[in-house]
């Protein structure tokens, strides 16, 4: 089984060619609404799915392997924001829309720099300093929850706040810090899923 940094970098590269084929769509005035679709409908739905994957099993183990878990982390789930807004603002258009083209490129922008950003900080940092076992382990366990999930239907989609997702895990780490940072049990049960 592959190691969670090396399926999230597959998950990348699939993201840049799925992009570059609307490219080609978009050089053409011809291009029918559902071969964007085609490409977009999946591509979609893996930026959201890819991103609570990574919200789930690999940022709460960075937060607790990693050399600097806490500023790559709080990055990552507002660049997680973005990609949402982008995805949700090209869903609220007809596809082919300018709109849809907006939210399209939205969504392209955030992930192409957010992408660049997580491979050299939190992967980098996550394969320099947890064990080759853990990450194969939660290769296992993205590969099964991407694999049961090929769309967000029913997974928490919503847009996180970094630092409250920072301290809800930190606090389930070492339930002590809880007491130390103000937070409340309506926080932690509020982002228990
Ligand atoms: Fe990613
Ligand atoms: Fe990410």
């Amino acid at each position: 089984m592959p190691d969670i940094t090396t399926l999230i970098l597959d998950d990348h590269a699939w993201f840049r060619r799925r992009f570059a084929e609307l490219d080609e769509l978009q050089a053409r005035p011809d291009a029918d609404p559902r071969e964007l679709s085609r490409v977009w409908r999946p591509l979609a739905d893996r930026l959201d799915v890819h991103a609570i994957a990574e919200e789930k099993i690999f940022y709460p183990q960075l937060l607790k392997q990693g050399e600097n878990p806490q500023d790559e982390t709080l990055d990552a789930i507002g660049d997680h924001n973005e990609i949402r807004d982008g995805v949700a603002e090209a869903e609220r258009n007809p596809v082919g829309s300018q709109g849809w083209w907006d939210g399209v490129w939205s969504a392209r922008r955030a992930n192409d720099e957010h992408m660049a950003e997580e491979e050299n900080e939190g992967l980098a940092d996550f394969r320099q300093h947890a064990p080759s076992g853990l990450r194969e382990s939660l290769g296992r366990q993205f590969q099964e929850f991407m694999d049961t999930h090929p769309t967000p239907e029913g997974l928490d989609n919503t847009d996180k706040d970094p630092e409250v997702y920072v301290r809800t895990i930190e606090a389930r780490i070492d339930p002590a810090s809880a007491s130390t940072t103000g937070l409340g049990i309506g926080d932690l049960k509020g982002h228990d899923q």
